[in-house]
């Protein structure tokens, strides 16, 4: 989705921002733009495509100056195109800004400063703001000229502003889309994500919705939109610029693949070896301050989107099993709309890898606002989400960059192993059934590198099946959400049409797609429901369809039955989808590398879906 890169410095601000920028196109987007205060004038150029079109664009053009602001765009309103591109600028172009998120009332503004003879040359939303910034800008100075257009918005914004009359300082905004100032020496970084500002600085300030912030060479000052000192604390970043790297790998997506071991270990560290010790609970911090009313809950809602609903589902079966609490998951887009029964005994749950999912933030909003408890499982520390929560764990996954999720992924399932845990034993789980979890749980790291090490066979597999233009992915129970898992990756890589079903459902209609050219992926461990998934796999053999299978190492009988085996390590059932989706992640991997596809960032894809 949209990102946001600006500078405000002693050093020429246009190559700190086209580097920002590039490592702000995992996101997803479809043009960019960059303006520059360069002496008296501010120097903008923009274009639809890549970065690389943009650096073109700018050729040998020297911009130099030490303040600038620039954009990755991803279309919300209007085509992706030069003029849509961000900065834009208001009518006498001294006003220069880059938005991210949605004016929703913008149309209403539009007529309002139309009537006062603005002339837009954009589709977009956010060249709305600049032209009201001008228009207050009449009588007022810049700061307050933009206090006074952000009380009029409806909507979502984080927003780097720059005005020829005051050169030399900057605004930044934010409601609802995320923005971090980089506090360096006698300069100030400011992204929409930290991945594009920690090669400067790992000092920075998380703005929150409703702040503003003005920043100058000698500093900065931060108040709220009533023009009201805020006092802000500096968080030191953990992240550093190796890990948001490709290392080695040819996509960050086969790296992030590799990594899954590494980041569940890294998930696990310090949080089940004291328990096992002490017979007590699994040691997680972001708990503490709710652990009393989490004993009283009586009812669990997962909110959350894409690849994270699915860990969810696998946590609304943990819970369930083990700590006996009915549990519902939710798209949080369903969710924040909907009138669902919510009482003091119930937590809402949001999962989330970017913290910052719209529909996500929304959601706990609304059910914070309906006196829920309210927790978060997020992998960005600092996020929204993170922030925004009564109680949470993270996932410690470090960056993700590709735009497929899946070490996050992996990492959700951790938590919510280790929630279960922790849930389980407030009620009535015996120490030995947790601790059966734990130890197990320690050993998923090795497996899963067991797993990641078969790549060849993998690959072998998804060059066989080339030719397939659908897929239909099973599994039941607590591997039904790796089936959908399994098609999600596969559609958002490859573009090729899967879908996912719980594999009891397959006689209740998806059957009748089935034909030679056809293929199912069946995951099918040994576990609970092995034999109902063996059932399946004749029914779509006898009907001639073509079976790669996920099973159990050791089952032989798989081979005779299923076209294509791909084995996993033996597990807990709860566990087996921390390993069955491993290789449903490297099929649509090189499905994709081998299609020729940008596997790290699909076509229409955002990584963080900032807007609704
Ligand atoms: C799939 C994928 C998306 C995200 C979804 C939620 O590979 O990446 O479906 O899972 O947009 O994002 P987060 O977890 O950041 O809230």
């Amino acid at each position: 989705m949209c990102g946001i890169i600006a500078y405000v410095g002693k050093q020429n601000s246009a190559p700190i921002l086209l580097e920002g920028l590039k490592k702000l196109e995992y996101r997803g987007y479809d043009s960019a733009g960059i303006s520059v205060c360069n002496r008296e004038n501010i120097i903008t150029v923009k274009s639809a495509g890549k970065v690389e079109e943009l650096e073109n664009k700018l050729g040998k053009r020297k911009i130099s100056g030490t303040i600038g602001i620039a954009h990755t765009r991803w279309a919300t309103h209007g085509k992706p195109n030069d003029i849509n591109s961000h900065p834009h600028a208001d009518c006498q172009e001294n006003i220069h800004l880059v938005h991210n998120g949605i004016i929703e009332n913008y149309q209403e503004l539009k007529k309002f400063l139309q009537k006062k003879k603005h002339k837009f040359k954009s589709e977009t939303d956010s060249e709305v703001l600049a032209h009201l910034i001008e228009e207050f800008g009449k009588n007022l100075g810049f700061k307050d000229a933009v206090l006074e257009a952000l009380k009029m918005i409806r909507g979502t914004y984080g927003l780097a502003i720059i005005s020829k009359k005051e050169q030399g300082k900057m605004l930044v905004a934010r409601n609802g889309s995320p923005l971090v100032i980089g506090v360096g020496d006698g300069e100030c970084v400011i992204a929409s994500d930290v991945s594009a500002l920690i090669c400067h600085t790992d000092k920075v300030i998380y703005l929150e919705d409703g702040e503003v912030a003005e920043i100058d060479k000698d500093g900065y000052s931060i108040t709220n939109i009533k023009n009201k000192k805020v006092n802000k604390e500096i968080s030191k970043l953990t992240w550093n610029i190796e890990k948001s790297q490709k290392g080695g790998f040819p996509h960050f997506m086969l790296k992030e693949i590799f990594e899954q071991p590494e980041a569940i270990r890294n998930c696990l560290r310090g949080r089940i070896d004291k328990f096992l010790k002490d017979e007590n609970f699994p040691v997680l911090g972001g708990l503490k301050p709710v652990e009393k009313k989490l004993r009283k809950i009586n009812k669990i809602i997962i909110v959350a989107c894409g690849t994270s609903y699915y860990s969810g589902l696998v946590g609304k079966y943990m819970f369930e099993e083990y700590a006996g609490i009915s549990t519902e998951v939710e798209y949080a887009s369903e969710f924040r709309y909907r009138k669902s029964v919510l009482c003091g005994r119930t937590a809402v749950i949001a999962i989330s890898q970017s913290g910052e999912t719209a529909d996500t933030l929304a959601a706990i909003r609304e059910a914070k606002s309906r006196g829920a408890l309210t927790l978060g499982i997020v992998n960005v520390v600092g996020s929204s989400i993170s922030r925004e929560t009564d109680g949470g764990s993270y996932t410690l996954s470090g960056p993700e960059i590709g735009v497929a999720s899946t070490k996050a992924f992996t990492s959700q399932i951790t938590v919510l192993a280790l929630w279960t845990m922790m849930f389980g034993r407030q009620r009535k789980m015996t120490f030995s059934a947790t601790e059966k979890i734990a130890k197990e749980l320690k050993k998923i790291p090795e497996m899963v590198e067991k797993i990641v090490k078969n790549n060849k066979d993998i690959k072998k597999i998804a060059k066989k099946y080339m030719t397939a233009e659908n897929f239909l992915y099973m599994g039941r129970k607590y591997n039904y959400p790796i089936a959908m898992e399994g098609a999600l990756k596969i559609k958002e890589i490859s573009y090729i049409h899967a879908e996912g079903y719980p594999s009891g459902e397959m006689k209740h209609g998806p059957i009748a797609l089935i034909d030679e050219d056809f293929p199912s992926i069946f995951i099918c461990p040994k576990d609970s429901v092995y034999e109902k998934n063996i059932s399946g796999i004749q029914e779509i053999k006898a009907r001639g369809g073509k079976i790669i299978a996920v099973a159990t190492e050791g089952d032989k009988n798989m081979k005779k039955i299923a076209d294509d085996v791909i084995y996993i390590p033996k597990t807990l059932e709860m566990l087996t989808p921390m390993l069955a989706v491993v290789p449903l992640q490297m099929f649509a991997y090189y499905f994709g590398v081998l299609k020729g596809f940008n596997v790290d960032q699909p076509r229409n894809l955002a990584k963080s879906v900032t807007v609704e």
